[in-house]
């Protein structure tokens, strides 16, 4: 049965819907949005299939030649949107970012799929499964020649933007030899519609603009952009959401009698090499500096991907338990995007504090999955409570449930639909 829950989540769904792909909110951010609209994907799934996959489609229609799926794309002009189309000079059309975002694709994709079997249409969406499988697996291999050219196993993000947590701590120290001298005057859209407290400050952005400069410098050359890049962070968030993406998309070969051996090759790297990732000195997953070797230490929300990315690891799974122990101990709601303990911990600024519920779904998702259902039934609990209480919010301060960021966000409504379902 459809509550006024679901049928609100719906409407904003319809309302962000331009056609073929949505907007992660209509003021804020009027184009369309890699990881967002995976995620928005499930949620058009509980009440619309078709238009489920048509989203997915949409992102994957703008594809490079070598499998690189943009960030952003400006499917339509809108003034005064920075940092925009000319900014970026992808030189493409429709014109799109340079940069990446989290692959979490493939695991929406063989949601969408077992959906549509369980229901009996399996046959239906065959040839669109088809056709995603082959951009999906051209995407997972740009990741493993453009973001691991070391080869380590893990995703080394080039921009803080690439991430999905903007202006999360971890980019703070690696951030700072990035040249800032050249960037230049100009105006920032998100501080024109929101409050400027729960957004990245001005030096967060000058280094955003010095990477883009840079990536456009050399033409969004991947390969020359990973050699030289003056920020080259391995991410624990990525890298955890691309070695769970590699294994749904080696279930999907499997059912599809495709070749599985190249994805079960970067399976087997991402497990051998994860562990560069954890940080004895925390005991935690963390992300951690390329270019120094340097950790964050910082115990975020992405920490608690490893259960996701199907790593079973007795002693380190125990560490990170102890962790939500000692986290769900001193926030209302879990996950905060940083922990409450941390100094620099803020209930409202964006990445360093708030709740996101697209996060949640993946931790909550992985945890219940591993066993742990006590913890991944509370961080379902807490974000469905945030949702019905505050509202469509683009994130929450897990203090006291206040909203922040922008209201009627694609993602949260998609996922407050997509765990009010089952
Ligand atoms: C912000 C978020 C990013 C998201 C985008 C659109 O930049 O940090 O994760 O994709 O907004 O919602």
């Amino acid at each position: 049965m459809t509550d006024q829950f679901q049928q609100a989540a719906r409407a904003i769904l319809r309302a962000n819907d331009r056609g073929g792909y949505t907007v992660p909110n209509g003021r804020v951010y009027p184009f369309q949005w890699n990881w967002d609209s995976a995620f928005v994907a499930l949620g058009f799934d509980t009440f619309d299939r078709d238009r489920a996959w048509t989203e997915v489609e949409t992102l994957f229609r703008v594809q490079w030649s070598d499998g690189f799926v943009p960030h952003i794309v400006f499917w339509q002009d809108e003034e005064g949107y920075f940092p925009g189309p000319s900014v970026w000079s992808t030189g493409t059309e429709p014109p799109t970012s340079g940069i990446t975002q989290p692959p979490v694709a493939a695991t929406v994709v063989r949601r969408l799929w077992d959906s549509a079997a369980a229901a009996g249409a399996a046959e239906d969406f065959r040839p669109r499964l088809e056709a995603l499988f082959d951009k999906l697996i051209a995407w997972h291999r740009w990741f493993a020649v453009n973001r691991d050219h070391e080869e380590r196993g893990v995703v080394v993000a080039m921009h803080p933007w690439e991430t999905g947590r903007d202006n999360s701590p971890e980019w703070d120290v690696p951030g700072e030899p990035i040249d800032i001298s050249g960037v230049g005057d100009y105006v920032r859209r998100d501080t024109g519609h929101l409050d400027a407290k729960m957004r990245p400050t001005k030096l967060e952005y000058d280094r955003y603009l010095a990477l883009v400069q840079y990536g456009r410098a050399q033409g969004w050359d991947h390969r020359k952009i990973a050699a030289g890049n003056p920020f080259r962070v391995a991410d624990i968030g990525m890298s955890m959401i691309l070695l769970r993406a590699n294994r749904d998309l080696l279930a999907l070969a499997g059912m599809l009698g495709r070749d599985g051996s190249e994805i079960a090759g970067w399976i087997a790297r991402a497990e051998a090499g994860i562990s560069w990732l954890w940080d004895e000195a925390t005991s935690t997953w963390c992300s951690r500096d390329v270019l120094t070797g340097r950790f964050s230490g910082f115990v975020t929300s992405a920490s608690f991907l490893s259960f996701y990315a199907g790593i079973a690891d007795p002693a380190k799974d125990a560490a990170m338990l102890n962790h939500i122990e000692r986290i769900a101990g001193k926030v209302r709601y879990l996950m905060p995007s940083l922990d409450p303990e941390d100094p620099g911990f803020q209930m409202i600024r964006y990445w360093r504090g708030p709740v996101w519920a697209v996060v949640n779904w993946m931790i909550g998702t992985g945890l219940s999955e591993a066993g742990h259902d006590n913890w991944g039934g509370k961080v379902r609990a807490d974000t469905l409570d945030l949702i019905r209480t505050t509202g469509f919010y683009e994130a929450f301060s897990p203090i006291d449930g206040s909203g922040s960021g922008g209201d009627d966000f694609s993602w949260t409504a998609a996922i407050g639909l997509a765990w009010s379902k089952d």
